[in-house]
């Protein structure tokens, strides 16, 4: 077990891992509610002298990748590798920087995996079990995870196989899931019993819950985290039926479930970089019991993986345990939930990178608008507010009027000493920022730092510097020398929340080449050179104009809207093989009469000649057509769908018609000439 004493600064090294994006798609802001934050505590870890790992990676296995490269028609590798790639080159460009940034397809973390397992095996915590879980006979294969959708047997809500996305949140075991469905094709699937492996994650109950009771983080990770292990657990499935994975050692048919490779790669991810720093051991100062300290940022939706399943696995192959579980809260876009499918998203690189925006802006707005473990909703009109009126209005502004008068009136650092008062206001934030550390909540630590603007502003606004420089000009030093030494204390504590913005107001001050970056916190305490050059600056914020803002609000608004319109479910899922295509029967009809229902506003009924026979089919078109303009057009039906009888009507088939892209609820008969009834559509 840990040593409970620990606080930030460490003289133990710490290792900070991150949630591994999933490499299936490009990273949203939902991601940056982990990242952000993690980025920030190693900066200021490191700025408060403890001696920092940070690691994380693309998570590459399980449903997550296999359903997403089905539907692009291509390989689990060539999907993830174009991810990865994306992963790779996205984090620099927002000053996320890992130390070693791998995959969970890397030879080093499908050996540590193996490794672990057959120590689990060894250990007497795995045994094989009989298991029924679903089989699709009319996509001819076995159902795991993402595949199969059905009922939570929990809360009832529409779920996937392996946890109940839509309701409780829940982990559900393989085989759990109610009135299962295949979730490509849609049909009922039927049980298959097959051998699988289980992990005795019961016998470890006693011992997780004296180490969550114990574990460092936020209140949400270990409330939770406990009070699942006090309801009591279940054994653990880790295997799979899937080709894509990491092997089971000892039955090669069949793969690791992705939960357990995918924490894994924290180790693996180690080695990598400790491979690299020439020193290969230096990652088992981290993973063997010892002194290295373990902190995990999560998503509060992962808790239930990191707090449960991983620290059991790690016990239960003599790893060392994690220190402190980090999880933040979700994001939320514009009060409704995150999802991609229904268009509450943002992109980073096409709505945000590429658009010229700065990453700082992004990364304070993450860490200052909400507590960690707290939902953040985001919007573009808060993130416009938050730049313009907190960065712009009053840190940009004490810099650049600080700077601008310093250097018109005197070129240099003026005569002066820092003042008791001044030197107070700096130590007490430095205190507050190393609570804000220590509590893992960043939010403390960015507004301490807007207030010490905050409180530079009304220093100089009530000393009244512009008077000074008339009437007494030594004393106007004095207020100017103490103003940069707030200057330069804010430059150094910005700096892990905004780094280019404190390597500018650096460079301003006259401190290059010495990196901002290495410049430990105590420094925000050193006085000012006297006579060290002050350029002429420039402001180093620039407002969020409202050209911009109206045109990224217009891209998330005009998602949402088509994201309504294509509405079929779970969309993200649905894909129609040839096979489904094929089923469907569709023809050329002529519409021999039409006349509308009575006591109905939208449905005509129309007697349709296909050929071989004359249907009837009922439709919702009257509110766009006169009976008469149907009569007579050939157009196209769907002659095998399922009889329905609509206002007492039985339909025997459907009308085909578009939607005008431009005029919603404007539909057009898709008519055909020139051939004869019964043609088929193939
Ligand atoms: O939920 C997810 O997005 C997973 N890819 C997180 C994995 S974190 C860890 F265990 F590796
Ligand atoms: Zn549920």
């Amino acid at each position: 077990m840990n040593e409970r004493t620990l606080t930030f600064p460490s003289n133990d090294p710490v290792l900070v891992t991150c949630g591994l994006p999933y490499a299936s798609g490009p990273m949203h802001i939902g991601h940056l509610r982990t990242y952000v934050p993690a980025d920030v505590f190693v900066r200021l870890l490191r700025k408060m002298g403890t001696e920092v790992t940070f690691v994380c990676g693309s998570d590459t296995h399980g449903t997550p990748i296999v359903t997403a490269a089905e539907k692009a028609g291509v390989t689990p590798k060539e999907l993830f590798e174009k991810y990865h790639q994306h992963y790779v080159d996205i984090f620099p460009r927002l000053n996320i920087l890992f130390d070693n940034y791998g995959t969970t397809d890397d030879p080093e973390n499908h050996h540590r995996t193996q490794e672990i397992v057959k120590e689990l095996q060894k250990n007497g915590y795995i045994y094989s079990k009989d298991l029924e879980s679903p089989y699709c006979d009319h996509c001819g294969r076995s159902l795991p995870d993402r595949f199969v959708r059905g009922t939570c047997p929990y809360c009832g809500a529409d779920a996937r196989g392996d946890e109940c996305d839509q309701g409780c949140g829940r982990y559900l075991e393989p085989g759990e899931i109610l009135n299962p469905r295949c979730a490509i094709c849609g049909s009922p699937t039927r049980p298959i019993t097959r051998k699988h492996y289980y992990f005795k994650l019961v016998a470890f109950k006693d011992f997780l819950e004296k180490y969550l009771e114990n574990v460092e983080g936020t209140k949400n990770a270990k409330n939770y985290a406990l009070q699942w292990v006090r309801e009591g657990l279940k054994d653990w499935c880790i295997t799979r039926d899937l080709d894509w994975g990491v092997r089971f050692p000892g039955d090669e048919d069949l793969t690791l479930y992705v939960w357990v490779d995918a924490p894994i790669h924290y180790i693996s991810s180690t080695e990598e970089w400790a491979a690299k720093t020439g020193n290969p051991k230096a990652w088992e100062r981290f993973w063997r019991p010892g002194d290295g300290k373990i902190v995990h940022y999560i998503g509060q939706d992962i808790v239930y993986h990191h707090c449960i399943f991983w620290p059991a696995m790690l016990k239960g192959s003599g790893y060392n345990l994690p220190y402190a579980i980090v999880a933040s809260g979700m994001v939320k876009i514009q009060g409704h939930n995150f999802s991609r499918s229904r268009g509450y998203v943002v992109w980073i690189k096409e709505e945000y990178l590429d658009k010229g925006l700065s990453p700082d802006y992004l990364r304070y707005y993450m860490v200052a608008t909400t507590g960690q473990t707290r939902d953040l909703d985001f919007s573009w009109e808060t993130f416009q507010d938050k730049v313009n009126t907190e960065l712009v209005g009053v840190f940009g502004n004490f810099v650049y009027r600080t700077l601008h008068f310093t250097n018109k009136h005197f070129g240099q650092v003026p005569e002066g000493e820092l003042s008791s008062e001044i030197r107070d206001a700096i130590d007490s934030v430095i205190q507050n920022v190393i609570a804000g550390v220590n509590e893992y909540e960043l939010k403390k630590v960015a507004d301490d730092i807007f207030h010490l603007a905050s409180f530079g502003n009304e220093y100089f606004q009530s000393n009244k510097p512009w008077e000074l420089v008339k009437s007494d000009k030594e004393a106007c030093g004095r207020v100017l020398y103490n103003s940069v030494a707030i200057v330069k204390a804010l430059a150094v504590m910005i700096e892990p929340m905004m780094p280019s913005v404190a390597e500018t107001i650096w460079s301003q001050l006259g401190f290059e080449p010495s990196s901002i970056h290495d410049t430990k916190l105590e420094v925000a305490l050193d006085p000012p050179k006297v006579g060290a050059t002050i350029q002429k600056p420039k402001p180093v914020i620039a407002k969020v104009d409202d050209d911009i803002l109206a045109e990224l609000k217009s891209t998330i608004e005009a998602r949402i809207k088509k994201a309504e319109r294509d509405e079929t479910g779970d969309s993200e899922m649905v894909t129609v093989t040839f096979d489904d295509f094929k089923k469907m029967d569709i023809r050329a009809g002529t519409i021999v009469s039409c006349e509308k229902v009575p006591k109905t506003k939208k449905l005509l009924k129309l007697k349709v000649d296909i050929g071989s026979e004359t249907r009837t089919i009922v439709t919702g078109l009257a509110d766009l057509y006169k009976p008469e303009e149907l009569e007579g057009m050939t157009a196209l039906f769907l002659v095998n769908l399922e009889p329905k009888k609509l206002a007492g009507i039985e339909s025997q088939g459907m009308i085909l018609a578009i939607e005008h892209a431009e005029k919603e609820g404007h539909w057009i008969p898709i008519t055909v000439q020139g051939v004869p009834p019964g043609s088929k559509v193939a």
